[in-house]
């Protein structure tokens, strides 16, 4: 694709990344992805923030091709769908300095090999005179890594934020069009990368209220022309009471799990508490990260398989415990054949979640009344808890 014109000298430049469909082999891309690259032309000095993912890293010289100089090549974040072709960029222009954070420094030459003598780093609030146009560097740590910073156009009040307020949406739309479509997309976004680092960008969201954001340009999908639609769903998602619901990623082998698994839902609703459920058989493990920025519990259901928790649902607890979301409270489902330590080994998998465990319900071969009786109990004891939190 072309430079696609944004502003007077600013373009957006980079790469639609229609078929990825898993970044760092884990996380699923339903709907692709993009790596942004923004182009600054100022009256004196050229800067281009970001360059593209390896595997596209052609899209990106090609539209640099008519392109006559770079002055600063500024790297918001090392990580390499953003940095990665950096060094080619470098090669083709060789005068340009390369503008870190410090952090980031390092973490680019030990990823990619730069030498020492490309870099020029910032501290948090430097500016930077490109002529006529002024860019403020901000340094917005832990979104999602120690290094990331954000550029702060001036004249124009564009936030470049890099993976901050990001989308995995492959899409022509330079700007958002549909923001439902777009606030799921972030919010499975946030889910996936952001929701461990909440206390830290609760502190970047702060830090960005000081500044007049007209437009932000994060480095993956649409450009928010509306920014303060996507400012506040990070604060919801960041600050925002959990939510009246339950998660209940759950795996079942000879149904007995399973139907301890209908049961619960059922009466759980009749309780008035909504439940989002996957199976983790078949689940896309982002649904289920995205639900658990809301959820204010989370019951796992798993049947005992060689004396402890079926490796998928220890799959999504260690999952769910690296995620670190608000849920308050957990609780365990399930069935076994003859004993196992099942209990016992999911409830050390979650030193992360602040949440205090409700009694677990594991019931020997398929559910008897007496195990019935115990999930209407454990139903009863979420739904009071979720009144008592005043969970809606
Ligand atoms: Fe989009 Fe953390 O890289």
């Amino acid at each position: 694709m072309k430079p696609r014109k944004m502003k007077e000298n600013i373009y957006w430049l980079g790469a639609i990344d229609w078929d990825r469909r898993l970044f760092d082999s884990l996380i699923p891309l339903p709907d692709g992805t993009s790596y942004n690259a923004y182009l600054i032309q100022g009256s004196e000095k050229t800067a281009l923030v970001d360059s593209v993912d390896p595997p596209l890293r052609n899209e990106l010289l090609t539209q640099l091709k008519e392109v006559t100089k770079i002055d600063y090549m500024i790297s918001h974040h090392a990580e390499q769908d953003h940095s990665g072709t950096i060094p080619q960029v470098l090669s083709k222009f060789p005068n340009a300095k390369l503008i870190t954070s410090t952090k980031a420094k390092g973490m680019l030459i030990d990823l990619l090999c730069i030498s020492e003598e490309s870099f020029k780093t910032v501290e948090d609030g430097e500016s930077l005179s490109l002529g006529d146009k002024t860019l403020k560097f901000i340094h917005t740590p832990w979104v999602h890594w120690p290094e990331t910073m954000a550029t702060y156009l001036q004249e124009e009040k564009i936030l470049f934020s890099c993976d901050f307020f990001g989308s995995h949406i492959a899409t022509t739309d330079l700007y958002v069009t549909d923001e439902g479509r777009v606030y799921e997309a972030a919010k499975r976004y946030f889910a996936e990368i952001m929701m461990p680092f909440r206390n830290v960008i609760e502190k970047n969201l702060e830090k960005l209220k000081s500044y007049k954001i007209k437009m932000i340009a994060p480095s993956h999908g649409p450009i928010y022309s509306r920014p303060s639609f996507i400012m506040e769903a990070y604060r919801d998602w960041v600050l925002g009471s959990p939510k009246n619901r339950v998660a209940l990623p759950y795996v079942s082998m000879h149904e007995s799990t399973k139907q301890m698994v209908d049961y619960l839902v059922t009466v759980l609703v009749n309780r008035g508490v909504n439940v989002d459920l996957f199976n983790l058989a078949v689940t896309d493990i982002g649904k289920l990260a995205t639900t658990l920025v809301d959820a204010g519990s989370i019951v796992v259901g798993t049947p005992t398989v060689l004396a402890g928790p079926h490796p998928l649902a220890a799959y999504g607890v260690f999952l769910a415990n690296a995620l670190r979301p608000k849920a308050r409270f957990l609780s365990i489902i399930g069935s076994y054949g003859w004993g196992g330590k099942t209990v016992e080994i999911l409830a050390g998998m979650i030193p992360n979640l602040k949440v205090e465990v409700i009694e677990p319900v594991l019931s020997k071969g398929l559910p008897a009344e007496r195990d019935f009786r115990a999930l209407d109990q454990l139903a009863e004891t979420i739904s009071n808890k979720h009144k008592n939190q005043g969970f809606k």
